[in-house]
């Protein structure tokens, strides 16, 4: 099969009018305010282009996929599978077959979770994940420890919430079969180093598997560069449709791994007694997947391709300095997490007012940012903070916003103060 192109027609310079025009949501108004959309971390919103892939595809070319030899089948299934080959691009894998559709990476992880960990490692064997992980990177990893015996380590951040490898290194022993880690945090926007961390792992005889939720839409991701063997992202949070996220997995660990969900598409032959597997990726992608929400992640991919992720983190590492800048004047801000290297989350506490009423109180002047522990309740712990504010950027933000966030907090204070 040819090598997938992703189209670049987007491109030139940063527009950010023109590519905030792309949004047609970011033009209504909430409380008779401009929105000021700050909680891209949670989900990011969608362009015309990722709106319209999906309309299409309803209107014209809808039908199962892989199951009909009519028309519209045939259609629906090579845009299905064009999805797929533009994720593979996207990640730069070696193979489409490394590429499994996922509901989430929640759904992603436990795969793993369930289809490698649990056949895999012996009771006693070691897992290390953070203390800066998302949930869906510590609960799975409990419930197998918890079956099969075996023994969860966590590596602590700072207390700058940089995430240090000589602090992994240490924790490593001959027990340790697989490490899961964060590529960037939800939270506090830490960026880690992921090509030292599968070094560092494979030279332990450990597999690694990464949570990029938070990374693949603010920075280049190639999995053969990263060399890690599996790592997940969701299309929400890349400016495509909910429901649809991606696993990358080594082909031959994903070849080597039993079905996680069993059903139709995902077999080969089923007898009264026993059944056989198809090949990648199909193994893993049991009964009627997301078909519109697939095209429209390629549509989102091919999207931020066309910007340019480069430019789209230049833009973003801009609004992140200049959003620090701007809120160490907001009196009794605290910002946690200030690793040296980072992506555009700011989270804070203000020391007049809790995140929720924070929150629902700057939502007045249409600026919406996430509040609370972000599913992250043992960094919290770690932090020594119940809950922060969290301002998450996206290509799509502007300084001004940045200063209309200042503004409403300023009204905070001036609420609480
Ligand atoms: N994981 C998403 C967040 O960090 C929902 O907000």
């Amino acid at each position: 099969m040819a090598q997938p192109q992703i189209r670049d027609d987007i491109g030139g310079q940063y527009e950010l009018s023109r590519i905030r025009e792309d949004f047609p949501i970011l033009s209504e108004e909430i409380h008779g305010k401009p929105l000021a959309f700050l909680d891209n971390g949670a989900s990011a919103q969608k362009p015309r282009q990722v709106i319209d892939a999906v309309r299409a595809i309803y209107e014209t070319e809808y039908a199962n996929v892989h199951r009909g030899a009519y028309y519209l089948s045939e259609q629906a299934t090579a845009r299905y599978e064009g999805a797929r080959d533009i994720v593979q691009c996207f990640l730069n894998a070696s193979s489409r077959q490394e590429i499994v559709f996922a509901k989430n990476v929640t759904e992603a992880i436990n795969l793993v979770a369930y289809s490698y960990a649990r056949r895999v490692l012996e009771p006693g064997d070691e897992i290390i994940i953070t203390d800066m992980e998302h949930h869906s990177n510590i609960v799975p990893w409990q419930m197998i420890r918890d079956e099969r015996g075996l023994v969860l380590k966590y590596v602590s951040c700072t207390d700058d919430g940089e995430f240090r490898i000589e602090d992994l290194a240490r924790l490593i022993t001959p027990k340790t079969k697989l490490i899961s880690l964060t590529h960037v945090s939800n939270v506090m926007g830490t960026v880690v180093p992921i090509r030292e961390v599968a070094k560092l792992a494979h030279d332990n005889g450990a597999k690694l598997m990464v949570d990029g939720a938070q990374a693949v839409m603010h920075m280049p991701v190639d999995v053969q560069y990263l060399d890690c063997d599996f790592y997940a992202f969701t299309g929400h949070k890349i400016y495509g449709p909910s429901g649809i996220g991606v696993l990358y997995g080594k082909a031959e660990l994903l070849d080597a791994m039993p079905p996680f969900l069993g059903g139709g598409d995902m077999i080969s032959t089923v007898t009264m007694e026993k059944s056989t597997w198809a090949a990648l990726p199909a193994k893993f992608e049991a009964g009627t997947p997301p078909i519109a929400q697939a095209v429209g992640l390629g549509a989102a991919l091919e999207y931020v391709s066309g910007v340019g992720i480069e430019a789209i983190a230049a833009h973003e590492n801009d609004l992140l300095s200049y959003a620090t800048q701007q809120l160490s004047s907001v009196k009794g801000l605290k910002i946690v997490g200030t690793a040296p290297s980072k992506t555009s989350v700011i989270s804070f506490t203000l020391d007049c007012a809790h995140p929720h009423d924070i929150s629902t109180i700057i939502d007045r002047a249409g600026v919406a940012v996430r509040a609370g522990h972000h599913c992250a309740q043992p960094l919290m712990e770690r932090m020594g903070v119940s809950a922060t504010t969290r301002a998450s950027f996206g290509m799509y933000n502007t300084r001004e916003e940045a200063d209309t966030l200042v503004a409403a907090l300023e009204s905070v204070r001036e609420l609480f103060g």
